[in-house]
């Protein structure tokens, strides 16, 4: 999704912002620019497509300055084009933008009738018009609130100023930008990574806040323009998880990574010694809590569908499982005993963040579990549980998906035993168990040259069934999610009892449908839709854990064997083949692995 970088510093910033729009290559994006300001002029270089386009282009152009911003553009309003592509400028002005103005239309018809040309087909033209024409009557911070109270909808904006040489002006509502700190030089970013290359001391604006950067200070300010102080965070350095190393995709990187991420998550949370969860600080007493609401999108939804079957196992809580876009629009019934849990890998992503805010607004008690700790959902919720992942750089999540699994996991265990839902001996049992997950995930891992195999006929596949029950039913739905967001191959995910109220008539001959049907308590009943599908012409690969006995049906295609766990962790397991099926099914097609077409890493629209 789009991403914002700014540099006001004493020496030419070209190449350090062109950098730093490389690192946000990650969040998926098709079009790029620069502006800078050199001898009282706006010099703006943008093209569509990559980084690297960009680069080429700047080599021609003269983009000199010890001011600029950058941008890459995922397109909400207005083609992917060099028009539409950000910055936008006046002569007075260059602005660039995330998230989308919801009234620029109303906004550009008046705007229109004062005479103003508009080039692109963005709602952030808008800007650009409103600011300029605020700055013929008022001074830059007056001009800039004055715009600001303009707009509805969703902004992380920075600027820069023809007649101001010394500052950029950022401002943030519903779209998350941080300032960064360096010696002689300050910087704006959508995101911390996008400055980690450039200083570890973050400040993050809250929304409805604005600041202005000087070479050598920051002033924030709240929307009534009243000047406020902010905290400087120092970030940790996690460098070597921002390379490929030997990989050629990050995705098939954080893939193997998984038996690590779970190692270290289970050494946070587990207190080895005493066989113990560790979950400091939770900032409610249990017997207050009797419904517990999970809310994400994408995958970290499907992590939430899984944890309402643990939930509902081992505790005696209500459970519901939200989508954010769904849930922040209905009338939703809040209660005080109930508590709200928002899954986000980035942290980030609009829709979730909105479901959070109105949960705030109404008073109810909120738990993030994110990657990403410096994030606005971590920052915004009461209680955060990090799952230690490390950064996710392939648009497709997967060692998230695996980390939000196991901190629902694990908070289930805790809450479970808390409420004496859990005898003792069960739950030190489980939490064993838990300890070995790593080993059991590498050993999964190994199944990839038999999975390298299968893939060909799902690579050519128009498309293709996953099938689950339980737990399967979730993770038949993000196999479903991988291989249709990689390999562009009409996929569903569907609860194996379901087919026969419908779905049925999609099977033909030859049709590949992927059977999730490890040795839990649904496995008979799922071994029986899977025989209704292959009667039907399916060809079926079965995906269930190893045992002493035998599969008994015919015909299938092809079996895979994860390694055996308590059914608990069965969904870690089976998880595992489903992402290697649609990173190699994706490669056979030479697809862009890790910056699917139309997708972003943080989606920070609505
Ligand atoms: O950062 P988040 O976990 O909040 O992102 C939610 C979804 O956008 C994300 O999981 C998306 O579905 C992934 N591309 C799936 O691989």
């Amino acid at each position: 999704m789009c991403g914002i970088v700014g540099i006001i510093g004493k020496k030419q910033v070209t190449s350090e912002i062109l950098n730093s729009l490389k690192k946000l290559e990650y969040r998926g994006y098709d079009s790029a620019g620069i502006a800078t300001l050199n001898n009282g002029e706006i010099n703006e270089v943008k093209c569509e497509g990559r980084v690297d386009v960009l680069e080429k282009n700047l080599l021609k152009l003269d983009t000199s300055g010890n001011i600029g911003i950058g941008h890459v553009r995922w397109a909400t309003h207005g083609a992917p084009s060099n028009v539409n592509a950000h910055p936008h400028s006046s002569n007075e002005v260059s602005v660039v933008h995330n998230g989308i103005i919801e009234n620029s239309t109303l906004l550009k018809k008046d705007l229109i009738k004062k005479g103003y040309n508009f080039k692109s087909q963005t709602d952030t033209e808008v800007i650009v018009y409103l600011v300029s024409e605020y700055l013929k009557k008022y001074k830059i911070k007056d001009a800039v609130m004055k715009m600001l109270s303009n707009l509805q909808g969703s902004y992380a904006l920075g600027m820069i100023f023809k007649d101001y040489p010394n500052l950029i002006i950022g401002a943030r509502r519903g779209s998350p930008l941080a300032v960064g700190y360096g010696p002689g030089e300050n910087y704006l970013g959508s995101d911390s990574y996008a400055l980690k290359s450039m200083t570890n001391k973050i400040s993050y604006l809250n929304d409805g806040e604005f600041c202005i950067l000087n070479n050598d200070q920051v002033e924030f300010f709240d929307e009534q323009g009243s000047k406020i102080n902010k905290k400087i965070l120092t970030l940790s350095s996690d460098e070597k998880n921002y390379d490929k190393g030997d990989y050629k995709h990050f995705m098939a990187k954080e893939i193997d990574e998984q038996p690590n991420v779970i190692n270290n998550c289970v050494n946070e949370y587990i207190d080895k010694i005493n066989n113990d969860i560790n979950i400091f600080n939770f900032p409610w007493n249990e017997k207050d809590i009797r419904n517990i609401t999970l809310i994400g999108c994408g995958t970290a939804y499907h992590s939430c569908l899984v944890a309402k079957y643990w939930l509902e196992e081992l505790t005696d809580f209500e459970i519901s499982v939200d989508i954010a876009s769904e849930f922040r629009y209905r009338k939703n019934k809040f209660k005080n005993e109930t508590l709200y849990i928002f899954l986000s890998q980035s942290g980030e992503t609009a829709d979730t963040f909105a479901a959070l805010d109105l949960c705030k607004k109404n008073n109810m008690k909120t738990c993030a579990i994110v990657n990403v700790i410096e994030s606005s959902i971590a920052r915004e919720a009461n209680f955060v549980l990090p799952t230690h992942c490390g950064p996710e750089i392939g648009v497709a999540s997967t060692k998230a998906f695996l980390g939000q699994m196991l901190v629902l996991y694990i908070l289930t265990l805790k809450l479970s035993f808390l409420t004496k839902n859990i005898e003792q001996k069960l739950y030190k049992e489980k939490i064993k168990d838990l300890k070995n997950l790593h080993n059991k995930v590498k050993n999964t891992l190994l199944l990839e040259n038999k999975i390298n195999s299968v893939a060909n006929v799902f690579s050519d596949a128009k498309g293709c069934m996953f099938l689950g029950r339980g737990t399967s039913f979730p993770i038949a739905l993000e196999g479903a999610l991988k291989l249709k967001e990689l390999s562009y191959i009409h996929a569903e995910g569907y609860p194996a009892g379901e087919m026969k109220h419908g779905p049925l008539a999609l099977i033909e001959d030859g049709m590949p449908v992927i059977v999730l049907a490890p040795r839990d308590n649904y496995y008979k009943k799922t071994i029986s839709n899977m025989q209704e599908v292959i009667a039907r012409g399916a060809k079926v690969l079965l995906i269930t854990n190893k045992s002493e006995d035998d599969v008994f049906s015919e015909n299938i295609w092809e079996t895979i064997e994860v390694e055996t766990a308590n059914n608990d962790l069965l969904p870690f397991l089976l998880t595992i083949p489903l992402q290697k099926l649609a990173y190699f099914s994706a490669l056979k097609k030479g697809y862009d692995i890790d910056k699917p077409r139309n997708l972003a890493k943080s989606v920070t629209v609505e």
